[in-house]
Parts: structure tokens; C-alpha cells; sequence
């Protein structure tokens, strides 16, 4: 039977990537957006893809989609959370918006989309659940005090829930991709992205592809020892 992956911010950048990598493999695909009506559906129409619009800091929302996505396509098998925002800024100018911005759609997602997929995963004892998290929550970033620490509270989250889930068949891990050739990243000043570039050993920046390959091992039943792991993904810019 054909497996049910939902995944966040499935329809841009990397989470474009990873909701067409898993279609290729087989999977039924939910890709979730919420700002981009134009981009998600001009993605649904070259993909074929099932697009879902909600806002995913949103726990109520995060509940009655996740129950059409199972109306509609089945019982969720997988869920990647991949949505993602920035609000960058140095913390002594940084406004609260920002902070709470970042940790609603970056970190409060993760709860929220986890919350409402474990229990039918704990009844039906099989689970994927795979968090994008970040380099810069594992180095922490200049001007993304906000971000930083989203990105390193989903690998906290990813390993308590790991611990969970462990004997009811469900697997948690996260991927911590450092920069990636996204709309996110070309948004970086052009002279610090030379800065950033010129610091990653392999010389370039990684591809959503490269991402969602990542992905797609985890998805897997072969990837069942795999859990409360992170996999670091940065072309050698930072070692743990
Ligand atoms: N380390 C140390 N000092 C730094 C610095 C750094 N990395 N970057 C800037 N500074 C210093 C500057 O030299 C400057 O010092 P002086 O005042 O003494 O000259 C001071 O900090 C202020 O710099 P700016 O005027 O540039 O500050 P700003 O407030 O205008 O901009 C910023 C700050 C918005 C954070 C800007 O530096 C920036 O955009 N940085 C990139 C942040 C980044 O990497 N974001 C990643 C986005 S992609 C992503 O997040 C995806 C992912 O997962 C990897």
C-alpha cells in the first residue's frame, strides 16, 4: 500500500524538493503552504502534488488539517517538518515580533503537526517523523538569536520524542542542512553569502535535492534502527 507523507512548506525550496522526491519513491504527498497561493499552485499543476493551505503555527488549524489530509489520502505514515521562516537581526535591535514569528512557524509547528500525527502512529505502531533543523542551530548564527534557537530546540524536541515513540514503532530524527540554494538563502546579502560560501570546504552551497535525498532514507522502512538522530548535511562547514 502506498504510503502518506506530509510535509510543511512542501511547496517551495527544500520542501519542494522532498515532497517530489517522496512522490517518486511512491509516497502520496500532502504539501503544506501558507503564504504563497500563486507558487504552491503553480507547483500543484507541474507536479500533480495535493497542496493543503494552513498555518501551521496555528494548533487548531495544525488539527483540522492534518484531519482532511487523512480524509482525503489516508492515515499519515510520514511527516516531515520543514517549514521554515527567518527574521534576521542582531538581538539588541531585534523586536519581539521577530522572535515570536520565528518560534511559532520554526519551533511551536513542530509540536503542533507532531501532536496531532503521533497518537494515530502510537495506535497504528509505524511512524516517520522528520524535523528540519539547521546548521546555525548547531553553531549559532550572528543576527539569529531567534532562528538558532528554534532550530536547536526542534533537535530537542526530536530527541525526547524519539524516546517516546521508540517502542511503538515510530522513528524520529532531524536533518540539520547547512546553506542551502533556496530563495531563503539568495536572500542574504550578496557580500556575506561570498563570506558564507567561501567557508564551506566543498566549495558551494547544497541543493534542495540533496536535502530531500536525506529525507528519503529516513522515510524508509530501512532506516527502522534510526532514531533521536541528527543528520548533518553542510558540505563540511561545521562539525559537532
Ligand atoms: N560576526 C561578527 N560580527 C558581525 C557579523 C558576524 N557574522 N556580521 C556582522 N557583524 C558586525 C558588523 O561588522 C558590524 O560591526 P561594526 O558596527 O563594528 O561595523 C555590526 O556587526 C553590524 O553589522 P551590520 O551593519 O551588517 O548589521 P545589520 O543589523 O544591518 O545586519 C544581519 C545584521 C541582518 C544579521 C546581517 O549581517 C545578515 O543578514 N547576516 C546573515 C545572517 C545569516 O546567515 N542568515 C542565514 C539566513 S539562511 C538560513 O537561515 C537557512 C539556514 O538554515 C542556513
Amino acid at each position: 500500500m502506498q504510503k502518506v507523507a506530509v510535509v510543511t512548506g512542501g511547496t517551495r525550496g527544500i520542501g519542494a524538493a522532498i515532497s517530489q522526491r517522496l512522490k517518486k519513491a511512491g509516497y502520496k504527498i500532502a504539501a503544506i503552504y501558507q503564504g504563497n497561493h500563486k507558487a504552491a499552485e503553480a507547483f500543484q499543476k507541474q507536479t500533480g502534488i495535493s497542496i493543503y493551505k494552513w498555518d501551521v503555527s496555528d494548533f487548531k488549524a495544525c488539527q483540522e488539517g492534518i484531519k482532511q489530509v487523512t480524509k482525503n489520502l489516508g492515515e499519515i505514515d510520514i511527516l516531515v517538518n520543514n517549514a521554515g521562516i527567518t527574521s534576521d537581526g542582531a538581538l539588541h535591535k531585534m523586536a519581539y515580533k521577530q522572535w515570536e514569528d520565528v518560534i511559532q512557524t520554526n519551533l511551536t509547528s513542530c509540536f503542533n503537526m507532531c501532536r496531532h500525527v503521533i497518537e494515530p502512529m502510537r495506535a497504528r505502531e509505524f511512524g516517520r517523523i522528520i524535523n528540519i533543523s539547521s546548521i546555525n542551530g548547531q553553531k549559532g548564527q550572528f543576527g539569529q538569536t531567534n532562528y538558532s534557537a528554534a532550530k536547536a530546540g526542534i533537535v530537542g524536541l526530536t530527541k525526547a520524542l524519539a524516546q517516546e515513540s521508540a517502542a511503538k514503532g515510530i522513528t524520529v530524527n532531524a536533518i540539520a542542512p547547512g546553506y542551502i540554494n533556496t530563495e531563503m538563502v539568495q536572500k542574504i546579502p550578496e557580500t556575506i553569502l561570498t563570506q558564507i560560501t567561501n567557508q564551506i570546504p566543498i566549495g558551494r552551497l547544497g541543493t534542495p535535492e540533496e536535502v530531500a535525498n536525506a529525507v528519503l532514507f529516513l522515510a524508509s522502512d530501512e532506516a527502522g534502527f534510526m532514531t533521536g538522530a541528527t543528520l548533518t548535511l553542510n558540505g563540511g562547514q561545521y562539525y559537532l
